[in-house]
């Protein structure tokens, strides 16, 4: 997958980028990273993008033209152009994986300020938002969409953890535990240090459940449950 970030501070996304899984990723050619500043894309003088709106209001709008002279530098054929924004479809596991499904070059915009031209959207294929709150620009935005859809490419994380992570299954994840098996009195479940794989596959599930109750509730879709857990679910 290739990745083009279109931002106001390139350093932002740079440091994000030499750093733990996602490093490792563009080491082993497994994603390609195009960070590029904005401000290469503007003819007026002191690399201005922004200006005050039309109409009169407070904070300064993001110029259409450097967006789409940056876009038009940057966009392959396949390529989907994703905007970063709070009015956009609020960003999840699944739209994660649809995504890495339909293309192999996801561009990345960042907004700031108090947004963009409005004529830029007809250059946009898909607005996202991670949330319901305001950022002071589109970066963190593009770095969730950016790590959320990394994990996701064979070989960049283990299968196994994401096939028993949160969200996929719609079930949060199962308790873990590591050294020591007595912190300050408070034990590891005894189950986990049995050896007892079947034993030890039935306690998760159980605890996935138990604990996607009391947290999520609103995730549990009985259809993706295991038998064992939909057996607990009728009790
Ligand atoms: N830019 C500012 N806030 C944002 C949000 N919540 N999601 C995506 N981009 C943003």
């Amino acid at each position: 997958m290739k990745y083009t970030i279109i931002t106001l501070f390139p350093k932002i996304i740079a440091a994000y980028l030499e750093e733990s899984i996602i490093k490792r990723a563009i080491q082993r050619h497994l994603i390609e990273v195009e960070v590029v500043d904005l401000r290469d894309y503007t003819t007026l003088s002191h690399h201005q993008v922004d200006d005050y709106q039309f109409g009169g209001g407070a904070g300064m709008v993001l110029m259409v033209e450097p967006l789409v002279k940056a876009l038009e530098a940057v966009k392959t054929p396949k390529a989907k152009v994703c905007l970063l924004t709070p009015q956009g479809k609020t960003w999840d596991q699944k739209a994660a994986q649809t995504i890495i499904g339909e293309t192999d070059h996801l561009i990345l915009i960042c907004g700031h300020y108090e947004g963009f031209d409005e004529r830029f959207l007809k250059y946009v294929d898909l607005e996202i938002s991670v949330g319901d709150y305001v950022l002071t620009g589109g970066e963190l935005a593009s770095l969730v969409v950016l790590d959320s859809t990394t994990r996701l490419i064979p070989n960049v994380v283990n299968p196994e953890s994401i096939s028993n992570e949160s969200f996929q299954n719609h079930l949060l994840d199962y308790p873990v535990y590591t050294k020591p098996v007595d912190f300050r009195g408070d034990q590891v479940p005894a189950v986990l240090l049995s050896g007892h794989h079947a034993e030890i596959q039935k306690f998760r599930e159980e605890q996935q459940l138990l604990k996607t109750w009391q947290k999520r509730p609103d995730l549990i879709v009985e259809t993706k449950l295991t038998t064992n857990q939909v057996v607990l679910l009728k009790k």
